[in-house]
Formats: C-alpha cells, structure tokens, sequence
C-alpha cells in the first residue's frame, strides 16, 4: 500500500511542548511527515511492514553519554535484558559501557558481538549450572552469585578462565528497600526471591563462605532495587544501606570490598507528565552518600557500578502498527485494533504500562476522541493503550505510532498465536539500518521436530505441503565484530 506524505495536522509542537516523549531527533521532513533522524515514519512502515520497531541510535549513544558523563569513574554497565541485539552491543561497547547479561542467551550473543568478557556482568537468581560453567569458562568479568549453591558450584568449577584467575564475584544483597513502582519489579524489598537479605544476616554469612573459597575473589557488593523507579531517595537509602554492610564486613572480617554495584531502575517518562530520573542528579547523590558513609567509617571509597537498561533506550524507541480495523460498542467506546499487541508488548497486560499513541500519515481533522487501541491476540486483555487520544475519524490501514518502546519490547516479544516477531530498524542521519528481521513462517517451525512425512507431501492428504518463505524479509547478515 502506497501513502502520499501528507500534512498531518497532529501538533508535535505541542507535544514536545507538554514533554511527550518523542525520540529527540524527532521533526518533520519536507512533505512535513513525522520523521526521526531524517526518516519518515511512513517511509520505514513502506519499506518495512508493520508492526515495526525504530531505534534511534543517536539517541541510545547520547543517552550512554549522558550516564557516562554523568558517572564518571564509575563503571555503566547496560542491562541487556531491556534491549539486545549485536548491534546494541556495539554500540554500547563503542560507547565505553560495560553489559549486564543475565542468561547464557544474553552471554552467548554478546560473546558472538565481541564483547570482552571483563567487560561483562552476569546476573541471574537461578542461573543453570551450565551457565555458571560457561561463564566460568569464557572468564566472564563479574559473576553476581544469588545463592549459596551458586558459591559452592561457582568454587568447584576452580579457577576461571585460563585456569589461573580466582573468578570476581559480587554478592547480591537485598537491602530491604522499597522502591514504590510495580510490585512485579519492586526487587529490593525483604520479601523477594533475589540475593541475600542484609537484615537476617544472611549476606554477611554469605561473605564468611565465600572467604572459605580461595578459587572465588569476592569483588564486592550488589543490589537492585527494582525498575521504574522514580524515587531518588529509595537509591539513596539503598547506597546507605550497602555501605553500611561493606563496613560491617570490614569490621568483622578485615576485609575492603573495592566495588559497590547499585542496579539499574532508573524511571523514564512513557507519557507527558511521568516522573523520571536523570543520571545528573542521581549520580551527584549517590556520590555523595557514598562518599559521606565512607568517610565517616574510614572506609576507602569503593568504584561504583550502576545498570541502567530502560533509561538508556526506552526512549530511543517507537514502534508503528497498522490499524486493521476499527468498532464502536454500543455504548459508544471506540477500539482501534491494530496488527500488533501482547506478543510484540506485553508491557500493558503484565504492568498496567500506559503509552502515548499517534496517527501518522494522514491529514484529519476529526476531534480528538479517548480510544481504546487493542492487538491482535485473542482475549480482551490485549490492550495496548487503554486511554490513547486520536482523531474519531480514525480508520482501518491509518497508521498509529506508540512512543517509548525501545525497553522491553524486542526482549519481551512472543509468538503468541503463532505471530511473528517484529523487525527492529534502526536510523542513523537519514539512513535505516536492519537490526533484526521480522521472523518468517519458517523460523515459527523451525523448531517443531514432529516426525517429518515423507519430503514435502502432507501425511495426511499426500498432496505436497506449502511453505512459504518470506524472502523480501531476509535482508542482510548481521557481521560480528570484534572490539579488541
Ligand atoms: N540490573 C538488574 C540486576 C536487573 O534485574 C535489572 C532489571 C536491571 C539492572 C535494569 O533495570 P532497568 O534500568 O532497565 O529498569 N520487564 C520489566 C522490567 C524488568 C526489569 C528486571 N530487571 C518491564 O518491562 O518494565
């Protein structure tokens, strides 16, 4: 389907005056279309399909910039699970920051990227012991040990990489702080299946074990204490509270723990009006908390380690669907379904997530109407937008636009009825990149391992099965680089 570049009387002004979290780079291009980085929307949908997923990369390396100034001689290490493809990783090793994995998945393709292995962290309450044992191997930076079976698993598999090196570790700590966000996300709480709990003693019982483990060379402490957290000081109770411990260890062990990891969770706007933490302030009183603790115990200043994965490309992201079709109930709420929904976001059905949506591409000039723009799935769960305000005139094969979906999408996305995953594309200076395809009907039966009938005939009729591949799709291999 072909769509003229029109003059869409949607107001971006006014959006970007009220704080609607558009990409930065977000502006008009000649024919005054949406464009970001210098591509219209429209054009990417065109060329891509729908549902689609754009990246601007200035804005994932800005943002990196931005964490980097902000924490500076501190170490970034980006979460992985927000956003990962090997070109993320790239970017972000190109950008200087470290990667938080935290599954042999995450590991492998960061390995296959070229990431270094020093300069990855590995997370995970229940880490397999084959994960732990290719960790180990590869001689991966930091392992953060969860359990007390992890330390003894960890300590038997001896010294790390090339067989010399005690492998680090952090410990994680829950250090009983509540985060006031999602209580799916809300990890720093006493009551969580994370790390080891400071109030019980547990951790501190953890550091004596893992001393008794010449092979494993405790580097510090970690937390996390949740995500979308928009509260600076539930990270400023959570760095008193670790330093407290680290001193505690020290008094009761002789030992200095030089590193002090303080998790990723930092709060992105997804509407005008959200709350959000910039690394600026964050960092200014972490820093300073940190350093008072410190000081006032005559504890060495431990390099602080923070892993923000939402803020660095939530907003860097926005994902375009086509309206399949439009019903007005008979109590007069309007649903707009598009072609996407649960299996590319499950964000709104697991967290109550609430986006902003507009219509791109068109001219309207109906009144702005509260709509209810659902997904493609079949239950009436699959919501996307439950209150998106877009023009009553909106119709089928319209394009809508949802703002701030480049955290926890793509690593989110399921092939729920059978849906194939999005493609994610990225722009550059007026230039698209392919970052992943959209997946074919293949790849949906590239795992099914049913007994095959005889070649190419259906077991049942006998008549030979058609299978299509969408060869349009497979555009390009992704190269793998290295970084050293
Ligand atoms: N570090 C650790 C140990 C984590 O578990 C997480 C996220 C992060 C860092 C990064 O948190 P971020 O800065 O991205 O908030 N699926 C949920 C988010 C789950 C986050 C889990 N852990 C969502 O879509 O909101």
């Amino acid at each position: 389907m072909t769509i003229a570049p029109t003059r869409p009387n949607d107001s971006l002004a006014g959006d970007l005056a009220a704080g609607t979290p558009w990409p930065t780079l977000t502006g008009r291009g000649t024919g005054h279309e949406l464009t970001v980085d210098g591509i219209a929307l429209i054009d990417i949908a065109q060329e891509y399909g729908t549902p689609v997923q754009v990246i601007s990369e200035a804005e994932v390396r800005e943002r990196s910039r931005a964490y980097r100034r902000a924490f500076a001689g501190c170490d970034v290490a980006y979460a992985a699970k927000a956003f990962l493809t090997s070109t993320m990783a790239r970017w972000m090793m190109e950008e200087g920051l470290h990667l938080d994995v935290c599954s042999g998945g995450e590991l492998a393709l960061a390995a296959a990227s070229g990431v270094p292995m020093e300069r990855i962290l590995l997370h995970g309450n229940a880490k397999t012991p084959q994960e732990l044992a290719t960790a180990h191997r590869w001689g991966v930076g930091r392992i953060v040990v969860d359990s007390r079976a992890e330390i003894s698993q960890l300590a038997a598999l001896g010294h790390s990489g090339d067989g010399h090196r005690r492998q680090k570790v952090l410990l994680r700590v829950l250090p009983g702080v509540v985060g006031h966000t999602h209580k799916s996300v809300d990890t720093g709480r006493e009551d969580q299946q994370f790390g080891f709990s400071l109030a019980s003693g547990a951790a501190l019982e953890a550091v004596r074990r893992m001393m008794s483990h010449p092979e494993l060379e405790l580097a510090g402490l970690h937390c996390h204490i949740g995500s979308q957290i928009s509260d600076l000081q539930a990270y400023v109770r959570a760095a008193r509270a670790m330093v407290g411990l680290l001193v505690q260890i020290r008094d009761l062990t002789g030992i200095v723990l030089p590193e002090l990891d303080l998790g990723g969770g930092h709060a992105v706007a997804y509407r005008a009006g959200d709350r959000e933490l910039d690394p600026a302030p964050l960092a200014a009183a972490l820093r300073s908390t940190v350093e008072r603790e410190c000081t006032e115990a005559a504890y060495p200043l431990p390099r602080l380690v923070i892993e923000p994965g939402r803020a660095i490309v939530a907003r860097a992201g926005v994902t375009i669907y086509r309206v399949i079709n439009v019903k007005r109930t008979s109590d007069g709420a309007l649903f707009v379904a598009v072609d996407g929904g649960m299996s590319d976001n499950p964000r709104p059905a697991l967290y109550d997530a609430r986006y902003t949506v507009r219509l791109i591409g068109r001219v309207h000039s109906a009144p702005t109407e509260r709509v209810t723009v659902v997904g493609r799935h079949c239950e009436a769960g699959d919501v996307l937008a439950r209150d998106a305000d877009l023009p009553g005139d909106i119709r089928p094969g319209d394009l809508l636009v949802m703002l701030c979906t480049g955290a926890y999408q793509h690593s989110m996305a399921s092939n729920y009825n059978m849906v194939r995953r999005a493609p994610v594309v990225s722009v550059r200076d007026g230039r698209t990149e392919l970052l992943v395809r959209r997946e074919t009907e293949d790849d949906l039966m590239r795992r099914d391992v049913d007994e095959q009938p005889p070649r190419g005939l259906s077991r049942w009729s006998g008549r030979p099965i058609r299978r299509r591949t969408c060869w349009s799709a497979v555009r390009r291999e992704i190269p793998c680089r290295r970084f050293r």
